[in-house]
């Protein structure tokens, strides 16, 4: 583990967290709380919808470049997937790397992390594949490959990086640094400014599936950390902030009500709302220069033909 920048990082209690986000002047519910098991099926559901651009626009990426990364990470990395859920584009990784030495998938909904490592496991036979379970915002240890690798490769595909507020986001760009060690490199998936209308349109599918995602938080939350909220008394919100170049994602009370999460109980006015996720969206330059704070410099760029979506090649100097 990172242990410099580890031991920067508070270890905290996660319901203490959670009540101390609920007071806030604006109500704020971590992202990581979407994904329980249930969560995370909803999550892959979004990734197949047509109005979702990022998924089917990054894995065209992956396919069309996957010589020249291949080329790039060398033989025997050890891949290491922050966020990896289903999988679905380090499978292009797993058939195209060069005598890889581990893949070491990160998540913290445990369920689908392992059942995903399992299906990798009949995929992928000869592979020695280490799930590790973790919240990546916090300390942990990562196993240690059968065989020893010759570089580290830090995977963030899909733009989870987009869901960190640009501070955090650089501590968590810094951590990987830490993690990818000397001569490794990272790969990461960045989603690009646009049209605000096929930004908002991806957040706010036909189907619902989304909205549905968001509200399961609460169940999440009344099932984990004695909550008693009324999924059915909130409203899904997703606007695209100009300014800030984000998606805004929140909650929306429909009426005036309480409700409380084990000791703690709170009051919410209709029309007010819980913040649940930012998803940023960036500019090249903006992305290079956050990644230079963090010591990391943007080698490769590889996009869409609509400039919709970004894999990008980051190594320390
Ligand atoms: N990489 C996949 C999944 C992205 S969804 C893709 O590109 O499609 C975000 C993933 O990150 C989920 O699987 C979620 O469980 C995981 N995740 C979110 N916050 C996390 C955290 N703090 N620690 C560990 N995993 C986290
Ligand atoms: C995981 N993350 C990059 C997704 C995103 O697009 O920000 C989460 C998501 N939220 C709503 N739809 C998808």
């Amino acid at each position: 583990m990172a242990k410099d920048i580890a031991q920067q990082i508070v270890p905290n209690d996660e319901l203490d967290d959670l009540i101390d986000g609920l007071k806030q002047p604006e109500k704020m519910i971590s992202p990581k709380y979407f994904y329980d098991e249930r969560g995370s099926q909803l999550f892959e559901e979004i990734t197949r919808l047509p109005e979702y651009y990022p998924t089917e626009t990054e894995l065209g990426i992956m396919r069309d470049n996957i010589d020249e990364i291949a080329s790039l990470v060398g033989k025997q990395a050890s891949l290491i997937e922050f966020g990896s859920g289903s999988s679905l584009k380090t499978r292009v990784l797993l058939e195209h790397l060069d005598e890889l030495a581990a893949y070491v998938p990160v998540d913290i909904s445990e369920d689908h992390l392992l059942e995903s490592a399992r299906q990798i496991g009949e995929e992928f036979p000869d592979l020695d594949i280490l799930p590790v379970v973790a919240d990546f915002t916090q300390p942990f240890q990562l196993p240690s490959p059968k065989v020893m690798p010759l570089r580290n490769i830090v995977y963030f595909p899909g733009s989870t990086i987009g869901n960190f507020t640009n501070e955090a986001a650089r501590e968590l760009l810094q951590v990987m640094y830490q993690e990818a060690g000397a001569g490794g490199a990272l790969l990461i998936g960045v989603d690009l400014q646009k049209d605000p209308a096929i930004i908002e349109r991806a957040y706010n599918d036909s189907a619902g599936v989304t909205a549905e995602f968001n509200r399961n938080m609460l169940r999440h939350l009344n099932r984990e950390f004695g909550g008693d909220f009324d999924l059915d008394a909130f409203a899904h919100s997703a606007k695209y902030n100009e300014r800030e170049g984000r998606v805004e994602i929140r909650l929306v009370s429909e009426q005036d009500q309480e409700f409380s999460l084990s000791h703690a109980s709170f009051s919410i006015e209709k029309d007010e709302a819980i913040l649940t996720e930012y998803s940023h969206k960036y500019t090249l330059e903006g992305f290079a220069a956050m990644a230079e704070t963090a010591g990391l410099r943007v080698k490769k760029v590889w996009m869409d033909t609509e400039r919709l979506f970004s894999v990008q090649y980051l190594v320390r100097d």
